[in-house]
């Protein structure tokens, strides 16, 4: 669609749907810099099936499974990549629940910097160590949870200035990841939904998300923002906590506990961004179980075939909880986040129900009818 901004034709409209459209309003100076696997432009999807059983005619999922390394990280990594390009910076590092790790490390192998992450033994899926591995990073694990490798990153940093922070506290990455908003309104027609949901770990990007939505109507592009509904697992929630309790301040959980091992989260360096986030759009927050989010993430499979991991499958186990508290209306546009792909994350098998399979003889002359005979 062509929109106007006072007057003057997008520069974007004649782009795809990326991160990269919206480069005028990214923080890059020099184009020689991007570092780009084509990130963003993922689909939005209106799920009518899960819908139906919710009760609501418009739900839509946006799937950031789809990106480059299978999480809405990439979207960040992209513009702090280049930035550290830029800025002329030759070692990366984050500390990670595994999707910041797997995007850094494909993005420095891209641009030919030196990637160093450094993760809680034991914790990390599998499908994200691997790539961290396959892309060459140098892994550091420690034996403690997310938050101590979190300030383990910031000490470095601080105390050694050749190496460059990646995490969400790193302003450029919050840039790219606000540009999920621009999508979604584009996506919706030059609308904003009335409802977004989406996980939230470290916070960065439900801060990012609610920044973007917000240029785009400061832009006049769009006429309103929506609300934002943080969800977490009940065990590491201390934002839920906080936003249930009216309160401005956050209590860090000490060993958050969770399937949803992106999330495992109990000290969010970005909560006041998030309370803002939340309070300002008249959101709210909620917690979910592991068992309610393993129901979410195979209901979602198995009835709109979209795969995501536990953690984004969360976003979909709150919107169930926050329809039953009538915190979000049947009439609403509602847009649910899933924000890294299934096949990251294969030790979910075990929690899956019996699924029956057979064998087939096809040696036998009758296995067609056999086959049939099982339909
Ligand atoms: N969903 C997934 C799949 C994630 O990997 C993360 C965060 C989140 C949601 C939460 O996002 O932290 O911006 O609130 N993963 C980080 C990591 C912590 O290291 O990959 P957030």
């Amino acid at each position: 669609m062509n929109f106007l901004i006072s007057g003057r034709t997008i520069p974007w409209t004649k782009r795809g749907l990326s991160v990269w459209r919206y480069r005028e309003l990214l923080p890059i100076d020099n184009d020689r810099f991007i570092t780009t696997l084509a990130e963003g432009g993922t689909g939005l999807h209106h799920c009518q099936r899960l819908g139906r059983e919710l009760g609501l005619k418009r739900l839509y999922v946006k799937n950031e499974g789809e990106n480059p390394t299978g999480s809405f990280k990439d979207r960040g990594m992209t513009v702090a990549l280049s930035k550290a390009r830029e800025l002329g910076k030759s070692k990366v590092v984050c500390a990670s629940t595994g999707n910041t790790a797997a995007s850094l490390a494909a993005y420095s192998a891209r641009a030919g910097l030196q990637c160093i992450v450094i993760v809680p033994e034991g914790k990390v899926a599998a499908g994200k160590m691997l790539q961290v591995m396959i892309h060459g990073a140098k892994i550091f694990q420690i034996s403690g949870d997310f938050d101590e490798a979190m300030r383990a990153v910031v000490e470095l940093t601080e105390r050694r200035k050749r190496f460059y922070l990646m995490n969400s506290l790193n302003p450029f990455r919050l840039e790219g990841q606000k540009t999920l908003a621009y999508e979604v309104c584009e996506q919706l027609d030059g609308h904003s939904p009335d409802v977004l949901v989406l996980p939230v770990g470290n916070g960065g990007n439900i801060s990012a998300i609610w920044k973007g939505f917000g240029e785009f109507r400061t832009l006049g592009i769009t006429k309103v923002k929506p609300r934002m509904i943080g969800i977490q697992a009940e065990k590491a929630a201390p934002i839920a906590k906080a936003v249930k309790q009216k309160q401005n301040w956050i209590r860090p959980v000490p060993n958050p506990r969770t399937i949803a091992s992106a999330i495992r989260i109990g000290s969010p360096v970005n909560w006041t961004k998030v309370l803002r986030a939340i309070n300002e759009s008249r959101g709210t927050a909620e917690t979910v179980s592991d068992k309610e989010i393993l129901e979410a993430q195979r209901e979602l499979a198995s009835k709109e075939g979209i795969f995501v991991e536990p953690a984004s499958a969360a976003s979909i186990a709150g919107l169930r909880q926050s329809l039953e508290a009538g915190r979000i209306d049947r009439s609403d546009l509602v847009v649910c986040v899933t924000t890294g792909h299934g096949l990251k994350d294969p030790s979910i098998a075990e929690h899956l129900p019996h699924h029956e399979s057979y064998t087939l003889k096809i040696t036998q002359p009758d296995w067609i009818e056999r086959l049939e005979r099982i339909l």
